[in-house]
């Protein structure tokens, strides 16, 4: 009979065997502050994760094998994004990926890299949502609203189609090396938020959002090295969007126009 102990012998990491052994391994990060000097990793086997995504197969772990796992979740949908972790090396929504998919006998599932580890999976956000917070992730609007809407058309609507999907999971963020070496860098996922309303004509405080962002911890920090993008779940093109800021910042200073 082949085990979980048998397949980790063998090292079979990176071999697919769905179809002749019905079994994932999960190799889950396990930290308590309270309890642990160190973290540690501990497995769990699971014999049938036919249509079963990464979260379910956590909420499977949790209610049948071991209670004491923390994890963070909330709609199941891929709307709320807490429920980003880091799976075999890549950051990714656990609700929104199928167990099958990653083809893998082994599945190792981390908390997200670049935060501070608060317990086991969960990371504390607060240095995320600071960022977030600090370039008015909110639309500024002055003057004198009309009597009915703010009329905006398809093609500026279309500017900032993407970044307007963006839910906040922080994967971007995580996955950036400069966010892992550089506390204060905004990183992707706030420059995306000041992006979307840099480009929506409806705001009104474009030069000052420019200026937040024209410094060495704004867009100029960033080295263009794509992991933000690649790991977005909604497939934002994070760095673009910071390159897009680069164009308009540039743009406004050698035309004093905006
Ligand atoms: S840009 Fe994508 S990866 Fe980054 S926070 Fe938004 S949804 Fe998540
Ligand atoms: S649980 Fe909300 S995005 Fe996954």
């Amino acid at each position: 009979m082949i085990t979980a102990l048998t397949l980790q012998e063998l090292d079979v990491e990176n071999v697919v065997l769905r179809g002749v052994i019905d079994l994932v391994v999960f190799r889950i990060f396990r930290f308590d502050p309270a309890r642990n000097d160190a973290p540690t990793f501990q497995t769990y086997d699971l014999p049938d994760t036919a249509g079963m995504t990464i979260l379910d197969a956590l909420i499977h772990i949790k209610e049948n094998m071991d209670s004491t796992l923390s994890f963070r979740r909330s709609c199941r949908s891929a709307i709320c994004g807490s429920c980003a972790i880091c799976a075999n090396g890549k950051n990714l929504l656990a609700c929104n990926t199928q167990v099958n998919d990653l083809k893998k006998v082994r599945i190792t599932l981390e908390p997200l890299p670049g935060f501070p580890m608060m317990r086991d999976l969960v990371v504390d956000w607060e240095p995320f949502f600071d960022q977030y917070r600090s370039v008015k992730p909110y639309m500024v609007a002055r003057s004198t609203p009309p009597e009915k809407e703010r009329i905006q058309d398809q093609k500026t609507r279309k500017a900032y189609d993407e970044a307007a999907q963006c839910i906040m999971c922080s994967a971007c963020t995580s996955s950036c090396p400069v966010v892992w070496t550089d506390g204060n860098y905004l990183g992707p996922a706030a420059l995306t938020k000041a992006w979307r309303f840099v480009a929506d004509d409806r705001d009104e405080i474009t030069r000052e959002r420019l200026a937040m962002v024209n410094n060495e911890e704004g867009v100029w920090r960033c080295h263009t090295i794509f992991r933000c993008t690649d790991s977005c779940p909604k497939k934002i093109d994070t760095a673009g969007s910071i390159e897009s800021l680069r164009k308009k910042i540039i743009w406004h200073q050698l035309t004093g126009r905006i």
